[in-house]
């Protein structure tokens, strides 16, 4: 299996540039399920969630091709991807496939609509929690579906003439369930109100793009989503927007090294909140045309506190990298995790470096030390290897994460961009 090595104790300097969202790209893939016309995507992030996605809908019947590169496209830019669902061959998302991501069980809301029925497997555990899904089965249930769950998978029915638009209010603000309500709904019948919508950007990006196949949709981005329902979408063309939280983990790697980095192609609106935690704890922020400008010269890290939050709040998908940002901070800071129950498997890998952090229930508190010492760690999900890597930057010697494969989930050529900017780090190949 592959692992990373980086050794610690260089600054970053030059440019990274940002790919685009991975947790837009996945619902704006789903969302091709939804018209037997070519939905075009372009700045789709080179991912593992991404081709695991492709192979997901390909057994739905999507056909993707993925367009050549252009006349001065560098090889860091995101693909153009065209995605035909002319036909749905099956229903069924099973559980081999469904059980390795999550979002996949998305695909629920789209089939249902298109199709009038669904058999998706329940995605079952998680390292970062239980995350179920009683929210999409309520909300789906709300626009008429009937659902029983059978052997492990949600066998869901839309009514004769199609799901019937309707108000749904979700209990706890969700990522998924609102993409999911929103692409059935705007399938249905009648109007849906969607009440305490997530208002991710993520979400408002999904949105623009179903517009552009010809949904009928209001408010996205706000915590009230208006969908009145269209008897079919068209293909349309869509660029994914930026990775607010590939910026903001280049953000902090650059305030845990040191140095001065641009983030190209960062948008500084997606992510105010860890901007300023940044800003406080000591790193200038510059917000340019084409980026964002990130510099720790000459003084160390302050610590600050969070408390993760539904955006626009603090992103537990920034959690981890700050906590490893904070190890090294001059003082005390705590961390409080409120999205996910069990989001904290990398507290262990950085005391491995030496960080002195001690858990109480959904508080981390951190008492920063001088130095980290490199040691080998292991990666238990997406973020938290990416905390160890940022860890890895300022740590003296040598560190080896394991288990990469989590980190290729979900960030693109991350010891290219990093290297790319004067770290020493390479992927050491099994
Ligand atoms: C999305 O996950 C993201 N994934 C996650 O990114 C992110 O951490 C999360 O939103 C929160 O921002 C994608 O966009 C692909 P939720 P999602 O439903 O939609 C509870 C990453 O590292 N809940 O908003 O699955 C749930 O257990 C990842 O890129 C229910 O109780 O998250 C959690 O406590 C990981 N019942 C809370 O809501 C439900 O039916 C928020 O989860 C659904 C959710």
């Amino acid at each position: 299996m592959d692992k990373i090595r980086v050794v610690g104790g260089k600054a970053l300097t030059g440019s990274i540039p940002i790919s685009g969202a991975k947790n837009a790209a996945l619902p704006l893939m789903i969302a091709s399920l939804l018209t037997d016309e070519t939905l075009t995507l372009e700045n789709l992030p080179r991912l593992r969630d991404v081709q695991l996605l492709f192979q997901i809908l390909s057994n739905h019947g999507v056909d993707h091709s993925i367009q050549g590169k252009r006349n001065g496209q560098d090889e860091m830019s995101g693909q153009t991807v065209d995605l035909s669902a002319r036909a749905i061959v099956d229903t069924t998302a099973p559980y081999e496939l469904v059980s390795r991501m999550r979002a996949s069980f998305w695909v629920i809301g789209p089939l249902l609509a298109r199709m009038g029925e669904a058999r998706v497997s329940l995605p079952g555990g998680c390292a970062i929690g239980t995350r179920p899904v009683d929210f999409f089965i309520q909300g789906l249930k709300a626009l008429g579906a009937e659902i029983d769950i059978e052997r492990g998978y949600a066998v869901a029915r839309a009514p004769a003439g199609g799901l019937i638009g309707n108000r749904v209010v979700f209990p706890k603000v969700s990522v998924g369930a609102t993409h999911t309500i929103m692409m059935a709904a705007a399938l249905a019948r009648g109007e849906t109100v969607i009440e305490n919508a997530a208002r991710e950007p993520e979400v408002a990006d999904v949105a623009r793009c179903l517009v552009a196949m010809g949904a009928r949709i209001e408010g996205a981005g706000t915590s009230t989503i208006h969908i009145e329902g269209v008897p079919r979408l068209g293909g349309a063309r869509h660029r994914v927007l930026p990775d607010r939280i590939e910026t903001g983990t280049y953000a902090m790697a650059v305030a845990m090294a040191g140095g001065d980095v641009v983030l190209e192609g960062a948008s500084a609106d997606l992510l105010e909140a860890p901007l300023e935690t940044l800003r406080q704890a000591g790193a200038e922020i510059d917000v340019l045309n084409h980026g964002i400008r990130v510099r720790r010269n000459g003084h160390g890290i302050h610590a600050v506190s969070i408390t993760t939050e539904p955006y626009p709040g603090f992103p537990t998908d920034l959690q981890a990298q700050l906590m490893a940002l904070m190890t090294r901070a001059k003082g005390t800071s705590t961390i409080t995790e409120t999205i996910f129950e069990n989001r904290f498997m990398h507290v262990q890998e950085l005391a491995r470096l030496g960080a002195d952090i001690h858990l109480d229930g959904q508080t981390a508190t951190i008492n920063g030390v001088s130095t980290l010492k490199g040691a080998p760690v292991m990666a238990t999900d997406l973020r938290a290897s990416v905390s160890l890597v940022i860890a890895g930057l300022a740590a003296e010697g040598e560190t080896e994460v394991h288990r990469v494969y989590h980190l290729d989930r979900g960030f693109e050529r991350l010891e290219d961009k990093l290297t790319r900017c004067g770290a020493e780090i390479e992927r050491i190949s099994a």
